[in-house]
C-alpha cells in the first residue's frame, strides 16, 4: 500500500471519507466484469476506498503507538502448521492431469470471501458505550462509521453498482487458469470461525462478546490468507505449472498480487482496532472497571490456537483422505496407483512444518 499522506493529525472521519476513491487514471476489469480499485497515471494497481481509510489507519495506530501501547501482533507467525497438500504435492497433482482440488480450494476461497459481504450493513454494538475512555478519534469508534462497511465491499463487492470484489477477482483468477465451468463448483465449509461454545467473556453482554469474537476470527481469517497467497503466487510463478498457458497464469497472478494488496488494509484496521480495546477500561453496569487486556488477552489466545493449530490439523485430515479418493478417480488405474505412491510419499511429517 503507497503512504499518501493527507492530513497526518486528522483522528475523526466521516463515513464518507472512508469509504473515499483515488481517483483512477483508468479502471479495474478483468474479461470484462468491472472490479474495484483502478490504475494510476504509471499504471500501478491502487486498491479500493482507500484514498483517506490508509492514511486513517497509519494516523490511529500511530497514536495509540505514542501513547505507549502495543501494537497486537497477528502475522504468519501464528500459524504452526504448514499448507495442505504440499507445494509439492500441488505439482504432481497438476502434473497429472488432476485439477480439480486446486479449482475446488480457489473456488472455495473466493465463496469464502464472498461472505464477507454481510459485513457491508452489519450494525455493530458500540465498545464507546462500554469502555470509560472517549474513542471517537480512534478506530474502535469508526467500526459503524464506514470502517466495516469498506471490508464488506472490498470482499464481497458492491451489488448496488455490480463492481465486483475478492470473490470475483478469485473467481476470474481461477477461470483464466482452468477455463470458465471447467469442473463443479463445490459445497463451501459452513463456518470460518472457531465453534461457538461456552461464553468467553460474561462481563459483557453477549452481543459485545460476539463482536469481539467476530473481530478477532476475521483477522485470524485474514492472517491464513495470507499465506495462502504466498502459495498462491509462489504456484503461479513456477515456470513448470501452467507452462502451456503463461500468459493467462501471469494475468491470474496480477489479480491475487492485487487481492493481496486489498488485504493489508484490513489486517491493518482489526490489530488496530483490537489493541485499542485492550488498552480501554471496561465499564459495564455496576462492576468494577477491567482493564481490556485482561477480558481480550484469554480469549485471544484460544482463538490463535484453534486458527493456528486445532483447525489446520483437523483440516489437513479431512482433505488427506478426500485427495485419496480423488486421485483413484483417474481414468487409468495404474497412473492412479503411481500418483498415489508418490503422493504418499510427500506426505509432510506430523505436525506439519512450514512448507
Ligand atoms: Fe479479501
Ligand atoms: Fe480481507
Amino acid at each position: 500500500m503507497r503512504a499518501r499522506y493527507t492530513n497526518a493529525m486528522q483522528l475523526a472521519y466521516s463515513e464518507a471519507e472512508l469509504l473515499r476513491e483515488h481517483p483512477y487514471a483508468r479502471p479495474h476489469e478483468e474479461a470484462g466484469q468491472p472490479l474495484h480499485g483502478g490504475f494510476d497515471a504509471q499504471g500501478d494497481y491502487v486498491s479500493p476506498r482507500t484514498a483517506v481509510r490508509g492514511d486513517a489507519v497509519r494516523t490511529w495506530t500511530a497514536a495509540l503507538e505514542t501513547r505507549g501501547v502495543e501494537i497486537l501482533t497477528a502475522d504468519r507467525s501464528l500459524l504452526l502448521e504448514g499448507s495442505y497438500p504440499t507445494y509439492e504435492q500441488t505439482k504432481l497433482l497438476l502434473a497429472n492431469g488432476l485439477c480439480r482440488s486446486l479449482w475446488n480450494s480457489l473456488t472455495i476461497t473466493g465463496e469464502v470471501e464472498g461472505r464477507g459481504r454481510f459485513l457491508i450493513d452489519f450494525v455493530p454494538p458500540e465498545f464507546g458505550d462500554i469502555v470509560l475512555e472517549d474513542v471517537s478519534e480512534m478506530g474502535v469508534g469508526h467500526l459503524s462509521r464506514g470502517l466495516l462497511r469498506a471490508h464488506g465491499l472490498d470482499e464481497g463487492g458492491d451489488p448496488a453498482t455490480g463492481i465486483g470484489g475478492h470473490d470475483s477477482m478469485w473467481f476470474a483468477a481461477r477461470d483464466l487458469l482452468f477455463g470458465a465451468g471447467a469442473y463443479p463448483i463445490p459445497d463451501t465449509p459452513p463456518r470460518i470461525g472457531r465453534p461457538e461454545g461456552a461464553r468467553m467473556a460474561p462481563c459483557l453482554s453477549e452481543a459485545h462478546e460476539g463482536f469481539l469474537l467476530l473481530l478477532m476470527n476475521v483477522l485470524m481469517v485474514e492472517v491464513r490468507a495470507e499465506k495462502l497467497f504466498d502459495f498462491t503466487e509462489r504456484l503461479l510463478r513456477d515456470p513448470e505449472v501452467f507452462a502451456d498457458r503463461r500468459e493467462k497464469v501471469d494475468r491470474a497472478l496480477a489479480l491475487v498480487s492485487r487481492i493481496r494488496a486489498d488485504e493489508e488494509i484490513h489486517v491493518a484496521y482489526l490489530r488496530l482496532v483490537l489493541s485499542e480495546l485492550r488498552s480501554l477500561t471496561f465499564q459495564n453496569g455496576e462492576g468494577a472497571p477491567i482493564p481490556g487486556h485482561e477480558i481480550l488477552d484469554p480469549i485471544w489466545e484460544e482463538l490463535v490456537h484453534w486458527h493456528g493449530q486445532e483447525l489446520p490439523r483437523e483440516s489437513r485430515a479431512q482433505a488427506h483422505t478426500g485427495l485419496r479418493d480423488y486421485i483413484r478417480e483417474h481414468p487409468d488405474p495404474e497412473v492412479a496407483e503411481a500418483v498415489l505412491t508418490e503422493f504418499e510419499s510427500l506426505e509432510p511429517a506430523r505436525p506439519a512444518t512450514e512448507q
